[in-house]
């Protein structure tokens, strides 16, 4: 690989282990989440240091609405906190943030909290962020087939032009390249319904450290990992 291949252009995230972090330290789970979002201005000055151009955050799955409310009421209070206070960090650093995953199901405020930080940091050029919430990948490919079929009975498009190519431009990631390395913390080694299309030839890094230990260091590790991996995509 040569130099620049050495670095990914897209990395996407599990960010997990936060409860168990804070169980482990006789802490409440919400102080794990807390200290996560340190965990992620770290990843995203690290991931700009490192010249990535895409980090994709998976922070709330839609099999997490299954939580108790008091925890998914928390989670989506800690979310509306943290924009508020980080975007103009993020418009400084020249980070612009996406949202991928459903977008009806959130209260008002969590609504008009994710269109305000999409628009105010609209023009980042340096990194794009991409925050997966009430994202499920399944969902999101059975989305992207009603549209396609949707198209088809109407005529708008023929069966024969259906190709790998529409379908990705049907996803939520439309407008982003697919992940080469996708990192998971807290020793689970599953993708929980995340970037299923999208993660066909990414490579996969497992690491037990939970979420709110993940810093600088274990980014900058984890990155000299993929830089020694050969990718193939099944040729020889
Ligand atoms: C990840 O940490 C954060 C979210 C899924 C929102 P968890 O809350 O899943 O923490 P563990 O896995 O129970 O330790
Ligand atoms: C995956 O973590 C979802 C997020 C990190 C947002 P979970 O903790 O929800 O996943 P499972 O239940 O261990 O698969
Ligand atoms: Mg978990």
């Amino acid at each position: 690989m040569g130099n620049t291949e050495r670095i990914p252009t897209h990395i996407a995230i599990i960010m997990d282990g936060n409860g168990r972090w804070a169980k482990a330290l006789g802490k409440e789970r919400y102080e794990g989440h807390l200290e996560g979002v340190n965990s992620v201005r770290e990843c995203i000055k690290a991931a700009r240091r490192n010249g990535v151009k895409y980090l994709t955050l998976y922070a709330f799955s839609t099999e997490n609405w299954g939580r108790p409310i008091e925890e998914v009421n928390a989670l989506m209070e800690l979310f509306c906190k943290s924009v508020i206070a980080e975007t103009p960090e993020l418009i400084k650093q020249g980070v612009k943030v996406v949202m991928i995953g459903r977008r009806d199901r959130f209260s008002e405020r969590v609504c008009s909290h994710l269109q305000q930080i999409e628009h105010d940091t609209a023009a980042g050029e340096d990194l794009t962020l991409v925050l997966a919430f009430d994202y499920s990948s399944r969902d999101e490919i059975t989305t992207a087939v009603k549209s396609i079929a949707q198209k088809v009975a109407s005529g708008q498009m023929a069966l024969e032009d259906i190709s790998e190519h529409t379908i990705a431009q049907s996803l939520y990631t439309a407008s982003i390249p697919d992940p080469d390395f996708i990192i998971r913390t807290s020793g689970e080694c599953r993708l929980s319904n995340f970037l299923l299309w999208q993660a066909s030839y990414a490579e996969m890094y497992f690491t037990p450290v939970m979420w709110p230990d993940f810093k600088q260091e274990q980014f900058d590790k984890a990155l000299e990992a993929y830089a020694s991996r050969e990718r193939r995509y099944g040729k020889l």
